[in-house]
């Protein structure tokens, strides 16, 4: 494990106490930037092993140590990655034991950056991160919030907790079982929709989007690429998904329907949002006086556009996996099953939008073809994890059979 120079290094004393926890060998290489911010002794003490900071620090008569060191590794961890050490892997430099080891390594490399927001924006770093994801390198999004700098944005290290899950996960030992979904591109759909009745009026529903965030903070978490087209939301569940989630704001169901069809193709395509069932279509653009007496108002409204329905029965280029959800309060799987077909989706995920809409819990059964699981009643966010369990299993199992 690498810890390069960033304020965030005394997190990485965390990260490796978490990993000892787990018995998992550390063996730690402090680069001359992260030995201002933590020392070779207490990383020493808290890994058990000696730790490396430069070519003359490997033993003698170990003549290609930086070789020997990175051939002992499953998986080279740099935490907190800065942005010269991003650069430096980026350009090849091999002039410090940290460069020489990630560039003669023959097993994964996975960084976790931190640094200044600004810094992390900058064309520079940008360039840097995409060239190496293009090299297969996993660079995780920092997360949000306030950096050591007072800045906001992105740019902070990870929690502790979360990088040792995420470790554990690539080296095969996490509770997930193994959930991995880089390579794959996730189309999720979230929130109401808003139709408009005049210029002032809408027809809504009481969905917040919570589940589908979380289905979409998931997805990126385990390394797919996610397109997230959300109806009108709580903004506050933007920091749920992070910047590496492509959001794709929407209001009506048509709008919906059309960024949907724009982010094709994708390899999972989840329909999450309540969209309405009705829209008017050439709405005014005055607002209507109310009508007199009892009645509602003379508007012709016309059906909204079956979105995950017209992704389900594609002909071409049609995802791997479609999985809708079905809000049913009654004979709810036989409905489900029923909308599993005429929308040609491979999955439902059937819940009851008594327990589910609104609230930060769900119970739900996730019909797969002909086969069910019921699931107890749980957060949301462990539905979605839960869900993405199932779906990377499921993904696997279909790439296998492909030349
Ligand atoms: O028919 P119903 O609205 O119950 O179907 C629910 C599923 O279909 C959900 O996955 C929802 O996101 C999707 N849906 C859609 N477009 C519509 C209506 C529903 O994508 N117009």
């Amino acid at each position: 494990m690498i810890i390069t120079g960033s304020i965030a290094a005394f997190k990485a004393l965390d990260v490796i106490r978490g990993l000892r926890k787990a018995g998992v060998d550390v063996v730690p290489v402090l680069t001359k930037g992260g030995e201002m911010f933590v020392t070779p002794l207490t990383v020493s003490v808290l890994s058990g092993s000696k730790t490396y900071t430069d070519f003359s620090s490997l033993e003698e008569g170990y003549g290609m140590g930086h070789i020997e060191l990175s051939r002992g590794a499953d998986l080279v961890v740099v935490c907190p990655a800065g942005a010269e050490a991003i650069g430096r892997v980026a350009c090849g430099r091999a002039d410090d034991l940290a460069g020489a080891l990630m560039l003669a390594r023959c097993c994964p490399l996975l960084m976790f950056p931190a640094m200044n927001p600004e810094m992390w924006k900058n064309p520079a770093v940008v360039e840097h991160v995409s060239r190496l994801r293009s090299w297969d390198v996993e660079v995780r999004d920092p997360a949000s919030g306030e950096t050591a700098c007072g800045e906001e944005g992105a740019g902070r290290l990870e929690e502790p907790l979360d990088i040792v899950e995420v470790i554990l996960e690539r080296l095969g030992l996490g509770d997930e079982g193994g959930i991995d979904l880089h390579g794959y591109h996730f189309l999720i759909t979230a929130g109401p929709t808003r139709e408009r009745l005049d210029s002032v009026r809408v027809l809504t529903n009481m969905s917040t989007g919570l589940q589908g965030y979380e289905l979409a903070r998931q997805a990126r978490r385990w390394g797919a690429r996610v397109t997230l087209v959300s109806g009108p939301v709580d903004s506050g569940l933007r920091g749920l998904v992070g910047e590496g989630v492509h959001v794709v704001e929407v209001e009506s169901a048509c709008e919906m329907a059309k960024a949907c069809e724009e982010a094709l193709p994708c390899d999972v395509a989840i329909g999450c949002a309540a969209v309405g069932d009705w829209y008017v279509p050439g709405v005014t653009k005055s607002a209507l006086k109310r009508p007199k007496g009892e009645g509602f108002g003379n508007f012709s409204f016309a059906s909204t556009p079956d979105v995950i329905g017209s992704i389900g029965l594609l002909e071409e280029g049609r995802p791997d996996l479609v999985v809708g959800f079905a809000a049913e309060t009654d004979e709810g799987e036989q409905k489900a099953r029923e909308k599993m077909k005429r929308k040609g989706c491979d999955w439902m995920v059937l819940n009851d939008p008594r327990e589910g809409m609104g609230g930060a819990f769900n119970q739900v059964t996730l019909l797969k073809g002909e086969e069910e699981e019921s699931w107890e009643r749980m957060s949301k966010e462990e539905v979605a994890l839960r869900l993405m369990k199932a779906l990377s299993s499921a993904l696997v199992g279909l790439r296998r059979g492909r030349v």
